[in-house]
């Protein structure tokens, strides 16, 4: 009898003890979209958020506009939903390059930065190869700080809208993160 209460103690202390490493290995997950205004010409009330800042040599293949090289640095609000008027959650800063001799497709490199919403305060770092005419593209996550730090995962980019005339584009972003 007294063995038995012993026994059930032990298991009981282990069972715990399992419980209590579970609880502190487990990683929380977020899931969250935003959208991200590219804006490249500037109209009335809307700033240009992505500046060509060095011209490439090369042209590329069956695009009049832009070369091998160019490199847009950005501070591109990032909202809600996908229209301009939606809240700003935060702000995509950093660069693309076109970085193919072949294809339309750029490094980009950005710091999504929250500063408000759920997520205020905290950042994800982004360094993806963005092929632009690909429905969708991964961002592979390189870490984050404030609530994301140490963060892993990736963001789907799609293009929601682009404007070919002024080379302004809405972008979708659908982040995966495990923290
Ligand atoms: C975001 O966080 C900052 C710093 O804690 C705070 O000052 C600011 O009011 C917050 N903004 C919103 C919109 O919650
Ligand atoms: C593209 O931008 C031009 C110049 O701002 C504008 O006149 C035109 O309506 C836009 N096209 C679309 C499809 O939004």
């Amino acid at each position: 009898m007294a063995n038995d209460k012993h026994a059930t103690q032990l298991l009981l202390a282990f069972i715990s003890l399992a419980l209590a490493a579970l609880v502190d290995g487990a990683s929380t997950t977020a899931q969250f979209r935003f959208y991200m205004h590219d804006t490249v010409t500037a109209s009335a009330g809307s700033p240009a958020t992505a500046v060509r800042v060095v011209r490439g040599a090369a042209p590329l293949p069956g695009d009049p506009v832009n070369r091998f090289g160019d490199l847009y640095v950005i501070d591109d609000p990032l909202t809600e939903g996908p229209s301009a008027a939606s809240p700003v959650v935060g702000r995509a800063q950093g660069f693309y390059l076109f970085a193919s001799r072949s294809d339309p497709a750029l490094l980009l490199c950005a710091d999504m930065v929250f500063t408000s919403g759920k997520h205020n305060g905290s950042a994800v770092a982004v360094l993806a190869r963005d092929a632009i005419l690909d429905d969708v593209r991964e961002l592979p996550v390189i870490g984050g700080t404030g609530g994301f730090r140490g963060a892993a995962g990736y963001g789907l980019l799609r293009t929601h809208a682009f404007n070919a005339s002024t080379n302004n584009a809405v972008l979708r972003i659908d982040m995966h993160l495990s923290v």
